[in-house]
């Protein structure tokens, strides 16, 4: 039989595998609570305009709560010959209400129709990533706040480099996810715009009214180009990309916790909650949860690529590539949002072994540039001659199997004869993030200031 929606034109119905390849209820029925939001808005404006009766509005509207609650109650018979979440809805609305269902599609399309669903979907989880990075923000700041004069060792390279603070080390988390969720708020912003009435591609002929649907659907404004409005979903591309930078500042964050829960680090312990045992290996004590969260990017940029691939060469308006858009953005909302839930709970109940950051802080030279900085200071030395003068003392420790503290004074002056007592004052790591006191720098001052603007702009 020919579709019951557009069949007017067709005497067969078409092949089982088109249908398999047509359809999208199988995915687009997560969309059904926008599309039913948005053909009740849609209705009451058609009624408002006089384009339909105000009963006929009444008896959609009724119907709709229907349809909705049969889905919710999980008894809705979705139907893959119905392709998609709009037709499968409106259909049932037709079995419930009869004749008004047939005027609810007047002026519009499945194009702006399905162009509205998803941006009212995309921009719940703009909301729902900003609540999430919210929460995991303030974990950070926690944590941040408990070790603000903490020392670790600071790395480039991975190579030790100088000690910072536990608490400066949280903060610049701090700062990348706060930029994530400045992202997902502007693109949030940009999308807040309504398709709505668009209809096919070219807008309509019946007198509607885009303001009012545009308002009862929580947008801003209506779309100011109907061909844009139906074709463009640069909206969804910018939630990917705000998910894949979101992703990537997850996945070194888990990066740094696999490492330092490692046996050799021990500068953290993962809660019971966020670790998981091994089968055969009965002292293991795996982060699993973070290593997760380390790939999530993977599905994340894939799905970005996977996106700006579709899109990319479409000529306007409308073409069925674009029902492509939906499992992308699906699955990457999903993830990204269990991946932030996962680090928040991580961090929350994260284990910090203070002595641990500390010893390890102190060992691998992390002072050599306080030494350097204190012959430039000091002993009037130019920067490059105090690196080279520090270089030696570094390879003299190395050579003897100690640390730069643990020469004696004798022995640093017989590399420069300015060297005086007063070296070891800088030579403890506390003394060397103290220092620190440049704006944005590791000094448990500086850190407590980076904590306390934050937790102002957050109340
Ligand atoms: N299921 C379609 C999609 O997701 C709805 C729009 C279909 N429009 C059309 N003209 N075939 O894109």
């Amino acid at each position: 039989a020919s579709n019951a929606m557009w069949g007017g034109r067709f005497a067969a119905g078409p092949d089982a595998i088109m249908e398999a390849i047509n359809a999208s209820i199988s995915f687009d029925q997560r969309l059904y609570a926008q599309d039913i939001r948005g053909s009740r808005a849609h209705a009451a404006m058609l009624a408002a305009q006089g384009i339909i009766s105000n009963k006929d509005a009444e008896t959609i509207r009724e119907g709709l709560l229907t349809v909705l609650s049969e889905i919710e109650g999980g008894n809705f018979p979705f139907s893959a010959a119905l392709e998609d979440i709009h037709m499968n809805v409106e259909a049932r609305l037709k079995e419930i209400i009869g004749e008004p269902a047939g005027r609810l599609h007047t002026a519009r399309s499945r194009n702006d129709q399905v162009a509205t669903d998803f941006r009212l979907w995309v921009r719940d989880q703009c909301d729902a990533a900003i609540k999430g990075l919210d929460a995991l923000i303030r974990a950070l700041l926690g944590q941040a706040e408990a070790g603000a004069d903490w020392v670790m060792p600071g790395f480039t390279h991975l190579q030790t480099a100088q000690p910072v603070t536990w608490g400066h080390h949280m903060m610049a988390y701090v700062e990348m996810f706060a930029r994530d969720l400045s992202r997902f708020s502007d693109a949030r912003k940009r999308m807040n715009e309504s398709p709505l009435g668009a209809a096919a591609l070219a807008g309509t002929g019946f007198p509607i009214d885009r303001h009012a649907t545009a308002e009862a659907l929580g947008f801003d404004r209506p779309m100011a180009n109907s061909l844009d409005a139906v074709s463009d979903r640069d909206f969804a591309l910018e939630f990917l990309s705000s998910a894949s930078i979101c992703a990537v500042h997850l996945s070194r964050l888990a990066e740094e916790l696999v490492i330092w829960s490692s046996a050799q680090f021990r500068f953290v312990a993962m809660s019971d909650k966020w670790s998981t045992g091994s089968s055969i290996m009965p002292q293991k004590r795996n982060p699993d949860a973070a290593e997760l969260i380390r790939a999530k990017i993977g599905r994340i940029l894939g799905a970005t690529v996977a996106l700006f691939t579709v899109m990319k060469g479409l000529p306007l308006a409308y073409s069925k590539d674009m029902q492509e858009d939906k499992e992308q953005v699906f699955d990457a909302a999903d993830h990204l949002l269990l991946a932030l839930a996962a680090m928040e709970g991580m961090i929350r109940d994260l284990t910090v072994n203070r002595d641990k950051l500390e010893a390890a802080a102190s060992s691998g030279f992390s002072t050599a540039t306080d030494l350097a900085d204190w012959l430039v200071r000091e002993a009037g030395l130019p920067f490059r001659d105090a690196h080279h003068v520090t270089g030696t003392l570094v390879a003299m420790a190395e050579a003897k199997g100690c640390d730069l503290p643990d020469l004696s004074l004798a022995e640093m002056q017989s590399v420069n004869s300015a060297i005086t007592e007063d070296i070891f004052g800088v030579l403890g790591v506390h003394n060397s993030v103290a220092s620190r006191q440049s704006y944005g720098g590791t000094a448990p001052d500086q850190v407590r200031a980076q904590i306390a603007r934050w937790k102002e702009h957050l109340a």
